[in-house]
C-alpha cells in the first residue's frame, strides 16, 4: 500500500525518526544511551513534539516521559501507545524510535481528523528500555507496571553512580515509585521494528505478536590472581579469563543443546566479558560476563540456570580460582499478548488492505511489562536483512507508516469497545 493512502503523515512521522537519530554521539552512530545528556537531549526533541501535537508534558517518578490528551470521557481510563527512544551503543535508528514517533503520530492524526477519543491517549517514553550501564532494561516500564523493586535502585554502573541517583537526575523520583505504578491503563499498544527476517522473507506488510519471550540476565565473576605472565609457571597461575572463556563456550553448547530439543524457543549470549587487569603481560585475575537467556519455557530457563551453576563451578576449580556467587540481574517470564488488542490490530491491518501475521518476539519489549496491568500487544514491521543493534538498521518509511496506520485504526477501534 503506498503511504500516501494511509490514513496518517508518513512523511512527519518519518521526520520525526530522523531527527531523533541526528542526536547521536558523532562517533558512534547510533548512540543515544539512557541518562547521558545526549539522551536528554533526545528527551527535549520529544518533549517539544508532545508539547506541539496537543499534549500535555510530564514525567513519572519511573523517569517515564509522558504525553497526554484528556478524552472525552476519562472515566473510561487511559489508551497508552508508546515505545523508547534511547538506544543500545552502536545500535539503529528505528529500535523504539519508530513506535514513539508513531504514537506521536496517532495523536496527530487523530487532530487531523478531527477525532476525540472518548478515552484519554497518553503517549509514552519509557525509559531505559534498553539494558543500561546500571545492569538493567525496561526501567520505566516495570516501575509503571509497579516491578520496580527497591533493590533494583541500588544497582550502579561502573562509575559507582546508583540508579537511585541516576533516576532523579532525569526526572524521576526513587522516593516514589509507587505512584508511577498505574491502573488507570485500559490498553497500552507498542509498534516495534521486528528485528527479525520472517516479514521481509514473506514480504508481509505487519506482523500482530502473539507473545514476548522471558530474558534473565546473570553476572558471573571469577576471582584469581594477577601474576606476571613472563614468570608465573603454568602450573602455579589461577588464571581467571581461561574459567571466563570455558564458562563462555559452555553458555554456547547448553544454548544449542536447549535449543535444539524442540520444547520451545531458547537462545543464551554472552555480550560482556571484560578481563582485568587487561594488560598482555599479566595473567588476568579477575574475569567478568553477563549473560543474556531467553525463552519461551521457563522450564529451558531454569535448566540452563543449573547447567550453568554447575559448568561455571567447575570451570573454576579446574583453574583453582574463585567463583563468586552467581548475581541474577533481572528475570523477566515470558508474556502472552492480549486477545481483545491483538484482533483490533488484525482488523485494521485488514481495513487498510494489509498483509498481516501472528508473530512471536524473541526480543524483549516494554509491552512486556506493561501486559502486567492492563491489554498489551505489538505491532512489528519488516526491516531490512532483519538486522538490529546495529546502524544498518533500516526500515522504510512506508513499511513503518503502514504499520502506523494500523495502531491508529487499533487505538480507535479499542476506543469504541473497550468497557
Ligand atoms: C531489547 O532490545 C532486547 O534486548 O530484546
Ligand atoms: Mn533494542
Ligand atoms: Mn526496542
Amino acid at each position: 500500500m503506498a503511504a500516501s493512502n494511509l490514513p496518517l503523515d508518513g512523511d512527519r512521522l518519518w521526520a520525526d525518526i530522523m531527527d531523533l537519530a541526528a542526536l547521536t554521539e558523532p562517533d558512534r552512530p547510533y548512540t543515544r544511551r539512557s541518562f547521558t545528556p545526549l539522551f536528554l537531549q533526545g528527551r527535549d526533541l520529544v518533549a517539544k513534539r508532545f508539547a506541539e501535537a496537543g499534549l500535555t508534558v510530564r514525567i513519572d517518578a519511573a523517569g517515564n516521559m509522558i504525553g497526554r490528551l484528556e478524552g472525552a470521557n476519562p472515566s473510561l481510563g487511559v489508551i497508552a501507545v508508546g515505545s523508547h527512544s534511547d538506544t543500545v551503543p552502536a545500535g539503529g535508528r528505528f529500535d523504539g524510535i519508530a513506535g514513539l514517533a508513531t504514537a506521536l503520530e496517532v495523536v496527530r492524526a487523530l487532530r487531523d481528523q478531527g477525532v476525540r477519543l472518548d478515552h484519554t491517549i497518553e503517549v509514552v517514553d519509557f525509559l531505559a528500555e534498553e539494558p543500561s550501564e546500571y545492569g538493567l532494561s525496561c526501567i520505566g516500564s516495570r516501575g509503571m507496571a509497579g516491578v520496580l523493586e527497591p533493590s533494583m535502585l541500588e544497582m550502579t554502573e561502573p562509575g559507582g553512580e546508583t540508579l537511585r541517583t541516576a533516576l532523579r537526575r532525569v526526572g524521576g523520583d526513587p522516593d516514589r515509585l509507587a505512584e508511577a505504578r498505574r491502573s488507570d491503563i485500559k490498553a497500552f499498544l507498542e509498534l516495534h521494528i521486528e528485528q527479525g527476517i520472517v516479514l521481509e522473507s514473506q514480504g508481509l506488510d505487519v506482523g500482530i505478536v502473539t507473545s514476548l519471550v522471558g530474558i534473565r540476565r546473570m553476572e558471573i565473576v571469577f576471582e584469581g590472581a594477577a601474576d606476571h605472565a613472563g614468570t608465573t609457571p603454568m602450573h602455579l597461575r589461577q588464571d581467571a579469563l581461561v574459567a571466563g572463556a570455558r564458562t563462555a563456550a559452555s553458555v554456547r553448547a547448553i544454548a544449542e543443546q536447549l535449543a535444539g530439543e524442540g520444547q520451545g524457543y531458547f537462545v543464551a549470549t554472552v555480550g560482556i566479558f571484560n578481563v582485568e587487569p587487561g594488560a598482555s603481560n599479566i595473567v588476568p585475575g579477575r574475569c567478568r560476563l553477563v549473560i543474556d537467556a531467553r525463552s519461551t519455557n521457563p522450564v529451558l530457563s531454569a535448566r540452563f540456570v543449573e547447567a550453568i551453576e554447575q559448568e561455571s563451578a567447575a570451570h573454576a576449580a579446574a583453574v583453582r580460582v574463585r567463583r563468586v556467587p552467581i548475581a541474577t540481574l533481572s528475570d523477566s517470564k515470558p508474556v502472552i499478548c492480549d486477545e481483545t488488542v491483538r484482533a483490533a490490530m488484525h482488523q485494521g491491518a485488514r481495513d487498510l488492505g494489509l498483509n498481516s501475521t501472528d508473530l512471536a518476539s524473541g526480543a524483549g519489549h516494554d509491552a512486556g511489562f506493561m501486559s502486567r496491568i492492563c491489554k498489551s500487544a505489538m505491532v512489528f514491521v519488516p526491516c531490512k536483512g532483519g538486522k538490529s543493534h546495529v546502524p544498518e538498521e533500516w526500515s522504510d518509511r512506508e513499511q513503518i507508516a503502514a504499520g502506523a496506520a494500523v495502531i491508529l485504526q487499533a487505538v480507535k477501534a479499542l476506543d469504541k469497545t473497550l468497557s
